[in-house]
C-alpha cells in the first residue's frame, strides 16, 4: 500500500510570517461539547486537521447536522439521536473520550469505543471514570472494545483528581454542566484549553467558576442554548514554529499567539540564546549562535509543556554543552530519541530524562511515532545536512494545519512523495 512521506533537504534559512491556528486541544473538546447545546452553535478559528474532521464525523453519527468550511463549524444539534459509537473512528484519536462526558451530560447514557491516540506510554482514563461515577453513573468496562456509561440522573459531587489531568478535568465539566446541583473539581488542570472549553460552555449558559485555577465549581443548569465561539490560538503549534525559527530562521514572525500561554517556552529559548522579540499577539524570532546548553523539565501548566519537549530537542544539538530534557507527564515520551540517533544526534534517554550533546545531524529515513515526535523530526530535518524522509506523517497531519506548504512558503526545501 502506498503512503505519503515528507521529504526535507536541510540547511535552508527560513524567513517570513506564519499564521498560527486555533488550538487543537481546545477544538477537540469543544466539538464534542457542541452536542450539549439544544440550539445551533458556530465555532470559529478551528485548525484544519484530521482530528477535527474525525470528531465532526462522530457528531454526524449522532444525527447532528454539521457544516465545516475552512476554519468554521456550524452545528445544528436539534435532531440529535443517541447512537452507540463503538467504531474505529473513536479509536483513531485520543480526544474521542470527550464524547463520553458530552453524551453522558446530554443523554445520561453512552456506549462508545475506547479512545486511541499517540503512543506515549500508558495513558489511563481512570480519573475520567472516577468523575463519571462520582456524578452517579455506572460504568461497564467489561468489553475490551467499548464502554457503556449510564446514570438514572447525574447529581453534582466533590471530585478530587489523583493527578492533574487535562482530559479528566474537561470530561467531568462536560458531564457536570447539566447535573443536578454543584460539582467541585479539585486538583483541576489549569491549562488554557480547560479555560477555553469552560468559556464555550459558559457561552451556552453553563455556570462554571474557577476555570484556570485548581478548583472548578460547576452549578448544573437544565438546558444549554446555542452560541458563537472563537477557539483560542494554539500554543503548541506556535511553540513548534518558534522552535523551527530558532533552528533556522532569519526574521520569522508567528502571529495569532497569546504570549502568556507560551511564556515557559519563550523563557527557555531566551536561556538558550535565541533572539525572541515578543509583540502583543505575535513573536519575531531569529536564530543566533552559539546556543547555551539548558535543562528542561516538563510540568503541568504553567510549567514547560510536555507537547513541546520533542520539538525543542533538536535545538539542543546546537548548544555548546550537555543539555537535558526530563519528562514528568509521560515518562515514556521518548520515541523520537532513536530517530534522532539515526540522524547522527548524540542523544540518549534513561529513566525519563534525555541527555543531548552537540551534534551535526544528517538526513536519513525516520519514522514519526506520534504527533509531536513528528514535529521534532521536522525541526531536525530542517537542521540536517542532506535529505531526510519522514514516514508515518499521518500523525503530523492530525495536529498541524498545512505544515508542508507553510514551511515551503518560509523557504524550506520540503515536499511530499507517495512511496
Ligand atoms: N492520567 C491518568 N489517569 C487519567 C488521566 C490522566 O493516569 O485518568 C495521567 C496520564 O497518563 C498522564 C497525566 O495523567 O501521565 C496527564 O494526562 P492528561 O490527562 O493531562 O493528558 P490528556 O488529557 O490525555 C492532553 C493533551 C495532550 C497533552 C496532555 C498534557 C488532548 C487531546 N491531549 O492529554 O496532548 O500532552 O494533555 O498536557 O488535549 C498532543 O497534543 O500531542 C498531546 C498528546
Amino acid at each position: 500500500m502506498s503512503q505519503e512521506v515528507i521529504k526535507i533537504r536541510g540547511g535552508q534559512t527560513l524567513s517570513g510570517t506564519v499564521h498560527n491556528h486555533g488550538a487543537k486541544n481546545s477544538a477537540v473538546a469543544i466539538i464534542p461539547a457542541t452536542l450539549l447545546a439544544e440550539e445551533p452553535v458556530t465555532i470559529d478559528g478551528l485548525p484544519q486537521i484530521s482530528d477535527v474532521e474525525t470528531l465532526v464525523s462522530l457528531l454526524e453519527d449522532l444525527n447532528i447536522n454539521t457544516d465545516l468550511k475552512d476554519t468554521t463549524l456550524n452545528v445544528d444539534p436539534t435532531q440529535i439521536e443517541n447512537a452507540p459509537l463503538p467504531n474505529n473512528k473513536v479509536q483513531s484519536l485520543r480526544a474521542s473520550y470527550y464524547m463520553m462526558g458530552a453524551m453522558l451530560g446530554r443523554f445520561n447514557k453512552c456506549v462508545i469505543g475506547l479512545p486511541g491516540g499517540c503512543p506515549l506510554g500508558p495513558r489511563p482514563i481512570d480519573q475520567h471514570i472516577k468523575g463519571f461515577k462520582a456524578l452517579g453513573a455506572v460504568v461497564d468496562e467489561s468489553s475490551s472494545t467499548s464502554m457503556k456509561i449510564e446514570a438514572d440522573k447525574l447529581v453534582g459531587a466533590n471530585i478530587f483528581l489523583d493527578m492533574v489531568s487535562v482530559g479528566a478535568t474537561i470530561n467531568i465539566m462536560l458531564a457536570a454542566v447539566r447535573a443536578e446541583g454543584q460539582t467541585v473539581i479539585e486538583n483541576a488542570a489549569k491549562e488554557p484549553e480547560v479555560v477555553d472549553v469552560a468559556a464555550f460552555l459558559s457561552s451556552l449558559g453553563a455556570k462554571i467558576k474557577g476555570a484556570g485555577t485548581s478548583t472548578i465549581k460547576i452549578t448544573g443548569v437544565e438546558r444549554l442554548t446555542g452560541s458563537n465561539h472563537q477557539v483560542i490560538p494554539d500554543r503548541i503549534e506556535a511553540g513548534t514554529y518558534m522552535c523551527i525559527a530558532a533552528a533556522c530562521g532569519k526574521d520569522v514572525t508567528i502571529n495569532n499567539i497569546i504570549p502568556t500561554h507560551i511564556e515557559p517556552l519563550t523563557v527557555k529559548l531566551k536561556e538558550l540564546g535565541v533572539d525572541v522579540n515578543m509583540g502583543e499577539d505575535s513573536v519575531r524570532i531569529n536564530r543566533s549562535e552559539p546556543y547555551e546548553s539548558v535543562n528542561i523539565k516538563t510540568l503541568v501548566y504553567p510549567g514547560f509543556a510536555t507537547d513541546l519537549q520533542q520539538p525543542i530537542t533538536p535545538l539542543l544539538f546546537l548548544s555548546n554543552g550537555i543539555s537535558t530534557v526530563t519528562e514528568t507527564i509521560y515518562p515514556e515520551r521518548f520515541r523520537h530519541v532513536d530517530e534522532l540517533k539515526n540522524m547522527g544526534g548524540d542523544i540518549s534517554a534513561d529513566k525519563g530524562t534525555a541527555t543531548i550533546k552537540p551534534s551535526q545531524l544528517k538526513g536519513t529515513s525516520v519514522y514519526a511515532s506520534d504527533l509531536r515526535a513528528g514535529a521534532c523530526l521536522i525541526v531536525a530535518a530542517l537542521l540536517a545536512e542532506g535529505v531526510t524522509t519522514i514516514y508515518n506523517v499521518k500523525h503530523i497531519y492530525r495536529g498541524y494545519t498545512d505544515i508542508v506548504n507553510t514551511l515551503k512558503q518560509l523557504g524550506a526545501d520540503i515536499w511530499t512523495e507517495e512511496v
